[in-house]
């Protein structure tokens, strides 16, 4: 099956253009990842995510239901990761060229493993953010775009080159198919501005019907009187005799209609709130499940590099990883976009944050949250701070985060596999 798969990547690289190698041997990769299970919260994988990626379509084909990646930029920095991938002018994307033919069969491959309903995310920066934006459209389809999240990386834009101090990075979002949706961000409790013993609640909806079929005679049995006293309760009955007594007229005096009859009214008159001046509503409490949807412009301290820096350097003792991101985006990024069961794929792994996100999550929602991560068994040059503190592998890095995981939670595990 993963020949149909080859023809899709070779297919796609002739329509851009693209040179690509396909020279892997997946029948022995395979072999070795028919008996894994994923019943650990993590499974981390050590090795090129190329062979990975293919390795697990056996197994995980449909399987996925978000993926976050946070590829290198092709920045041409010196970092723990090879982060140069730049070909010579010519072709249709010039320089782009090698990037992106470094990044098309990746992708081709992860949106094999999502399901129908399955979410991808990819972080980028305005360099090669139009060439991720030609792959991602031409892999999962224009139609499937959802977004792109302008995130606030700098405040005084921090390692930028020229004139414009750039503040922000992207990420980029696409669904599997129009059958992927996202769920939106926690809704902002600071909206709900009244409270009794059901929870907090905002009073923002009539409980007198408007517009169609809103009239008396259109529902008669839900015109009936609504009684209420100075503390906003209400009743449809007079039970005290000196309760105030209210119709649904609206400032017409037209005679309209209640939204529920009479029975449902009684029963559930905890739900209904009467202003000092007559008019009834119904509460909207604040729940768990509520959620608004997300913005494209994500601007907050807590998504700044600096403080992923921190985090590293709490973590690891010092700054073992140039380039990482902040628990709080990924954090955010899985709660607005996928569900608290989720299988989650990182297979830009780098220090394991999607991980460390995932677990601080499910240890907040209760959720059950499963990630995949993948990142490069490659040497690290001795020359590297990561080298000096004992670290051999750029994937010891992603294990050793883990381990920080375990040691704080003992009911966290997570198992480690070497493909090759
Ligand atoms: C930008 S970093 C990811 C940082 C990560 N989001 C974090 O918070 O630490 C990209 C990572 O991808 C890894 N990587 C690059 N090419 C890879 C490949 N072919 N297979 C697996 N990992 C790769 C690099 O070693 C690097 O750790």
């Amino acid at each position: 099956m993963s020949s149909v798969v080859h023809s899709k990547i070779a297919n796609i690289a002739a329509s851009l253009g693209l040179e690509m190698q396909l020279d892997l041997d997946f029948d022995s990769i395979i072999k070795n990842l028919n008996d894994l299970d994923l019943k650990a919260d993590c499974t981390l994988f050590c090795g090129d995510n190329i062979d990975v990626l293919a390795s697990l379509y056996e197994s995980q084909q449909n399987n996925v239901d978000f993926c976050y990646i946070d590829p290198p930029y092709n920045t041409t920095n010196s970092f723990i990761y090879n982060d140069t991938r730049v070909s010579q002018q010519s072709g249709l994307f010039g320089s782009h060229s090698s990037w992106m033919s470094f990044m098309l069969p990746r992708l081709v491959w992860a949106r094999e493993l999502l399901k129908d309903t399955g979410i991808i995310t990819v972080s980028i920066d305005d360099y090669e953010q139009p060439y991720l934006r030609i792959l991602l459209d031409t892999i999962f389809g224009e139609d499937n775009f959802i977004g792109n999240i302008v995130v606030c990386r700098s405040v005084n834009g921090k390692g930028s080159k020229k004139n414009i101090a750039v503040n922000h990075e992207y990420v980029l979002v696409y669904g599997k198919s129009s059958k992927s949706k996202i769920l939106g961000m926690a809704d902002d409790t600071s909206k709900y501005d009244k409270e009794d013993e059901y929870g907090r609640y905002k009073v923002d909806g009539l409980f007198r019907k408007k517009g169609d079929a809103s009239r008396r005679e259109d529902r008669p049995n839900m015109f009936y009187p609504l009684y209420y006293n100075d503390e906003g309760k209400v009743f449809t009955e007079n039970t005290t005799g000196n309760l105030k007594e209210v119709y649904p007229l609206d400032s017409k005096g037209i005679e309209r209609r209640w939204l529920w009859g009479k029975d449902k009214a009684k029963n559930e008159a905890w739900k209904l709130y009467a202003s000092p001046n007559g008019v009834i509503y119904v509460k909207n409490y604040s729940t768990a499940e509520k959620r608004t949807k997300i913005r494209s412009l994500w601007s907050d301290n807590r998504y700044l590099t600096e403080r992923a820096t921190k985090q590293i350097k709490d973590i690891y003792g010092d700054k073992v990883f140039e380039t990482p991101k902040p628990i709080e985006l990924i954090e955010d990024l899985l709660f607005s976009h996928t569900s608290d069961s989720s299988l989650i794929l990182d297979f830009f792994a780098g220090t394991g944050t999607t991980a460390h996100a995932a677990h601080n999550l499910n240890c907040i929602d209760g959720g059950k949250r499963k990630v995949i991560l993948v990142e490069k068994d490659e040497s690290i040059a001795p020359s590297h701070i990561a080298a000096k503190m004992g670290f051999n592998l750029i994937s010891d890095i992603t294990e050793k985060r883990l381990k920080h995981i375990s040691n704080i939670d003992t009911n966290y595990k997570f198992s480690v596999h070497t493909i090759l």
